[in-house]
């Protein structure tokens, strides 16, 4: 008989497994919030398509708006979505859903040793709630599970709310470093001032 468990607690099942029938859907988020957990975290389903293409257009967005850059992303940013999904494979790609149906995503890229947690997005109208928290904890769990030695996060330099969540959620080591040039005329080069490492001074 199929078990018909909710993914509240991941601990003891197997990772993006599709277990539940259609009908089920208000149900697992439900029992999510019985468990106590502010969503039901589960494996990606081919229905979850069009919310998944949406919540990319919002980590577009975010980043636009972080970038003052509106050519973030082309002009289908959506579509991104499925690139990554032909990349990774459904497997490792999960949602955070509630009553009000898809409110988040996470993705792990595999390596050989190294895996990377990407992309992580929570719909602003539920963060701060620990959503994005919750899906961490999945794709940590499951980069362990595969056997990775390490697990890497590339927020962009900008993006301090993500450094900050990132930091909280045990991305304590700084491992590579990106450093740029930028060839573009000067007055489309937008960088701040004020970041330091390693007591020298950076613009992001
Ligand atoms: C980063 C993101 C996924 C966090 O999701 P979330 O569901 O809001 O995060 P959680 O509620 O689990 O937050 C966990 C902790 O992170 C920290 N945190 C999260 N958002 C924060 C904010 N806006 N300001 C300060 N701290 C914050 C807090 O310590 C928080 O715990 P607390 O609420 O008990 O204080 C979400 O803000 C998001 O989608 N951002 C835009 C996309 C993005 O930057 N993604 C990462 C790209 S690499």
């Amino acid at each position: 008989m199929r078990d018909r468990r909710p993914v509240a607690d991941t601990s003891d099942y197997p990772l993006g497994s599709k277990w539940v029938f259609p009908q089920w859907e208000g149900w697992r988020s439900m029992e999510a919030k019985r468990a106590g957990e502010p969503a039901c975290v589960r494996g990606y389903e081919p229905g979850d398509r069009d919310a998944c293409r949406a919540l990319w257009v919002d980590l577009t967005t975010w980043h636009r708006d972080l970038y003052e850059a509106p050519d973030i992303g082309g002009s289908d940013p959506g579509r991104q979505f499925d690139k990554h999904l032909d990349r990774v494979g459904p497997e490792h790609v999960w949602i955070a859903e509630t009553e009000e149906g898809v409110v988040g995503m996470t993705g792990l890229i595999p390596g050989d040793t190294m895996d990377e947690l990407e992309p992580l997005v929570v719909r602003a109208s539920h963060r701060r709630r620990g959503i994005g928290a919750q899906l961490t904890r999945v794709v940590i769990q499951a980069s362990k599970e595969r056997g990775a030695r390490y697990l890497r996060v590339r927020p962009a330099a900008r993006n301090a709310l993500a450094l900050g969540f990132f930091h909280g959620q045990g991305f304590g080591i700084l491992g590579q470093i990106e450093l740029l040039h930028d060839f573009r005329p000067v007055d489309r080069r937008k960088w701040r001032e004020g970041e330091t490492l390693a007591d020298l001074a950076f613009k992001v």
